[in-house]
């Protein structure tokens, strides 16, 4: 796994979508992809070239996440970054692992890291029923496991914010692909496992997580995020956008992450060919946060 990390991470270059076409860059820029959402309140939404008249548009008033947020594997590499991130941030972190020794020597690396933050380390099973947010942050070939040892902890009105990318170097396959999921996404296997009432949204995917743990980096660029509901997307957007230098970016409903996560192969196949650290930029977003107003034109299916 420490192999794959590097993959994951070699700069700090990111990816922009300019149209059809990707192209690396560092900086952002005003064009490209048609996705322009207007910045505040409930308005007209500007002009869609070739795509019918504009929408109306509403703001999101995303609540504050109530703390603390729990990460199920929060000893690893990613889960790790989150934490500390989160933690420099001011927003209380509860590390869970496997093994509650594991998660108490991961706090306390993170107190030592970040000593205004608030760590705590706990066994998964105890650190995830006091969290609103559960992120889950545990490799492919674990993530069922882990969510059905975890079925007695996870309770109605979570949300599970799921990480996993099912790369294929979770059966000894290459970091530069990825396995078929049946349910056509690793978020959409976790939505089927969680119990009722546990809502999954899916974001953090392009996040190289030695950027997140180089506290010293100043972090820019884009967080993609799927999720059916737009209150749970909003709570996610909030909690992610404590860390600054991300920006979220509502992406759709949840079966959109069957593409984003397709988007990690492709940053450590540009990682590996740049040395570089990519990470995403999605242009032409007239809002300051990305996430700032959604289409209201199709109701979400579980209101
Ligand atoms: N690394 C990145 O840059 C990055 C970026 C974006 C997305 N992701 C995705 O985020 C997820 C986590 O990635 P990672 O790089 O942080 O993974 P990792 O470091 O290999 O593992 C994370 C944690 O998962 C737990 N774990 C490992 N094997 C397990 C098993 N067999 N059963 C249950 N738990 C197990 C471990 O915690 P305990 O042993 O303490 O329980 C481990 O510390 C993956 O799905 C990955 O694709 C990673």
């Amino acid at each position: 796994m420490k192999a794959l990390n590097r993959l994951y991470s070699l700069s700090a270059s990111s990816l922009r979508f300019h149209g059809k076409f990707f192209t690396a860059s560092p900086a952002r820029d005003a064009s490209g992809m048609s996705l322009a959402l207007p910045s505040c309140g409930t308005g007209t939404s500007t002009a869609r070239p070739g795509r019918g008249p504009p929408r109306p548009w509403v703001r999101i008033h995303s609540p504050a996440v109530p703390t603390p947020v729990c990460i199920i594997g929060g000893t690893g590499a990613l889960g790790f970054g989150l934490a500390l991130r989160l933690g420099q941030a001011g927003t209380e972190v509860v590390i869970g692992s496997r093994d509650a020794g594991r998660a108490q020597e991961a706090a306390k690396r993170a107190r030592d890291l970040v000593p205004d933050g608030s760590f705590t380390g706990l066994h998964n099973s105890e650190a995830t029923p006091g969290a609103e947010i559960a992120i889950l942050s545990v490799p492919f070939r674990s993530q069922s496991e882990t969510l059905t040892n975890l079925k007695g902890a996870l309770r109605e009105g979570q949300l599970l914010l799921d990480t996993t990318v099912p790369l294929a170097a979770a059966v000894g396959g290459k970091a530069t692909r990825t396995l078929g999921v049946w349910q056509g996404s690793a978020a959409q296997q976790a939505q089927e496992m969680v119990p009722d009432g546990v809502r999954v949204v899916s974001a953090l995917h392009t996040v190289s997580a030695s950027l997140l743990t180089e506290l010293g980096h100043q972090l820019d660029e884009d967080v993609l995020v799927c999720g059916d509901r737009r209150e749970d997307k909003a709570r996610v957007a909030e909690l992610v956008q404590r860390i600054p230098g991300l920006r979220t970016v509502d992406c759709g409903r949840l079966e959109m992450a069957r593409i984003v996560e397709q988007l990690t192969p492709l940053l450590i196949s540009i990682n590996i060919r740049h040395k570089t650290r990519a990470g995403i930029k999605v242009t032409g977003l007239s809002g300051e946060t990305g996430f700032g107003t959604v289409d209201r034109e199709r109701p979400p299916a579980h209101p």
